[in-house]
């Protein structure tokens, strides 16, 4: 995927901008508070997603204004060229929300776009992968997931639906002492029969995702560390394939004592090692930066292998903290994929052959 052409409209800090990326590399330098990071969220919502900031879809208009436009040009691997117009609008305006004309038919929900212009974004905040809460990797994982599988979307929300039933049973029901524990057990096994059904559906899913991203992982991890060290990334499941009706029946009596369900999907985790050691404990903030990238770009492989199409690289912040020679081969291994970077400094890209862009105060030029 390539996206051809941009101009924003209102968009944040952005009066009026265009842009003509580079086939490969198109770096957009300036100082801190630019609108750096707000234009590469601009490319990001072609993608139909929310914003990777999260906030409000009225924050993405310019301060005063009724409105923000993008309109793109993008081209497909094979060569197929579509157009975008995506409005947001302000509440109270006469189309509130966030609308996309796609190849000049009239404006659906921008979430329509889902699976046309497919990115994968790298922001500072995806550091705390490394070092945050398991539910934070998991996350990392059923987005991927979601991305690549409409039906992964439907079976998450069936499991999660079915916990927060099973939760509530658990902390109200089953905490009442006169009720007889055959009871609390019946009622537990509805919930149970349909965790199971959706739980060994979303690991099965993971599973076969990680056999692919986890070697591409490591394969990226050594490119950038030049071998330093070996990243393993490892599924860390809650029971074997087969098995969660069984673990469910097993943690019964504890999830009743526990008032909480204990077990499952929902609990499971990404083990990240460097060199046989928890990244977790030990790894440091450039070895952090290393593993979310080479995480990221493992995503954007393994998306390209399973949809024939590449997605486009947003990277924002992502050189800082880096030595040279990982620098050097974060702006070399483009190869024929569109990547977006963002940076402070643009002594790092004057030799490169990609496009060039300064922002300042909003205000877009080509060097
Ligand atoms: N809706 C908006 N209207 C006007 N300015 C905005 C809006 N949203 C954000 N900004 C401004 O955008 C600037 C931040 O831009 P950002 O892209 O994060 O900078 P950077 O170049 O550091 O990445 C801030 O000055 C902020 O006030
Ligand atoms: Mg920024």
């Amino acid at each position: 995927m390539r996206l051809i052409s941009l101009e924003v409209t209102d968009y944040r800090n952005i009066a009026a901008a265009s842009l003509t990326p580079g086939r490969e590399l198109t770096v957009l330098s300036g100082n801190n508070g630019q609108g750096k990071t707000n234009l590469l969220e601009a490319i990001w919502l072609l993608t139909g997603g929310k914003s990777f900031r999260g906030g409000k879809d009225a924050e993405l208009i310019r301060r005063g204004q009724p409105f923000a436009v993008l309109s793109a040009v993008t081209e497909q691997d094979d060569g197929r060229q579509n157009t975008v117009r995506l409005t947001v609008g302000a509440p109270g305006s006469p189309r509130p929300g966030r609308y996309a004309a796609w190849n000049g038919a009239p404006p659906k929900r921008a979430a329509a776009l889902a699976g046309s212009f497919p990115a994968v974004a790298f922001d500072p905040g995806h550091l705390s992968l490394v070092k945050g809460a398991p539910e934070l990797r998991r996350r990392f994982l059923d987005a991927a997931l979601c991305q690549l599988y409409p039906g992964y979307l439907a079976v998450y929300r069936r499991y999660v639906r079915a916990l927060q039933q099973k939760n509530a049973l658990l902390r109200h029901t089953c905490a009442r002492p006169e009720l007889p524990y055959d009871q609390k057990i019946q009622q537990l096994e509805v919930w149970n029969a349909e965790l199971s059904r959706q739980g060994e559906a979303l690991q099965a899913r993971r599973r076969e995702y990680l056999k692919l991203l986890g070697p591409l992982a490591t394969a990226n991890y050594a490119e950038i560390s030049h071998g330093a060290e070996q990243l393993e990334v490892l599924y860390q499941p809650r029971f074997e394939p087969g098995g969660l009706a069984d673990a469910l029946a097993e943690c019964r009596a504890e999830e009743i004592r526990a008032g909480q369900s204990l077990c499952g999907p929902h609990r499971e985790d990404l083990e990240l090692l460097l060199d046989g050691q928890p990244a977790r404990v030990y790894a440091s903030q450039g070895q952090q930066r290393s593993i979310v990238l080479s995480l990221k770009m493992a995503e954007a492989a393994a998306a390209a292998q399973i949809t024939g199409e590449h997605p486009v690289m947003l990277l924002d912040d992502v050189l800082s903290e880096l030595d040279e020679s990982r620098k050097a081969y974060l702006l070399t291994r483009m190869q024929g994929r569109q990547t977006f970077v963002t940076s402070c400094d643009d002594t790092d890209f004057l030799k490169t052959d990609g496009e060039v862009y300064r922002m300042e105060a909003g205000v877009l030029t080509r060097l």
